[in-house]
């Protein structure tokens, strides 16, 4: 079952992301790399900044967490985390598709250069790569991270991102 993710899911948010980011351990910069990952009080700064958490749960579990937020003419995808025993089944398709269902905008996400299995995961739901410039501009322009961050990670569109910069001469802000 999709569903929305609620404050009484903070725990369970908390412990699925800090699972989930394990496969980050050894890949990302060093001086990225935090354990837990993501302190609780960073996840519930990223819900009051606007990140809105849908999951799927099994036998009353949740084992899947997305973040969708939107940034006014693009939304962004935020936080994709499944649980490490629960990888590989379609959940972070399954929420992908969800979460791309309820906006028409363009869509954006952004992760680590060196999360070669995050990208491929993306290319094969029909995103794409931008280039390293356009990925500077919308980092520093959609994100709110720190710079070690934005020259560390990479940015995915979706086909409608391609449509409107095209159909605005390549000049959407
Ligand atoms: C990236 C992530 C969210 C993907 O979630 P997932 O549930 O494992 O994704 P899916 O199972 O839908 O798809 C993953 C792979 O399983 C395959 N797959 C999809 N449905 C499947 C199914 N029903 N049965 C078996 N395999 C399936 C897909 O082909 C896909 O292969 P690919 O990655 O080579 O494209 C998850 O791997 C994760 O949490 N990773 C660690 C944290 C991370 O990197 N997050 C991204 C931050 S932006």
């Amino acid at each position: 079952m999709i569903r929305k993710c609620t404050k009484d899911d903070l725990t369970m948010m908390y412990a699925i992301i800090n699972d989930a980011a394990q496969a980050y351990e050894g890949v990302i910069p060093d001086d990225r790399w935090q354990d837990p990952y993501m302190p609780l009080d960073e996840l519930k700064h990223e819900i009051e900044e606007g990140i809105v958490f849908w999951g799927i749960e099994e036998d009353g579990n949740l084992v899947g967490v997305m973040g969708i937020q939107d940034r006014g003419n693009v939304v962004l995808i935020r936080h994709a985390y499944v649980q490490t025993k629960r990888r590989n089944n379609g959940i972070g398709t399954q929420l992908l598709q969800h979460l791309e269902g309820m906006t028409k905008k363009p869509i954006l996400i952004g992760t680590w250069a060196n999360a070669t299995w995050a990208i491929r995961f993306y290319e094969r739901n029909g995103y794409y790569l931008l280039s390293r410039s356009e990925t500077e501009r919308l980092l520093q322009q959609y994100w709110n991270i720190p710079e070690r961050q934005v020259v560390t990670s990479v940015v995915l569109a979706n086909p409608t991102w391609g449509a409107a910069n095209t159909a605005a001469g390549g000049n959407m802000q």
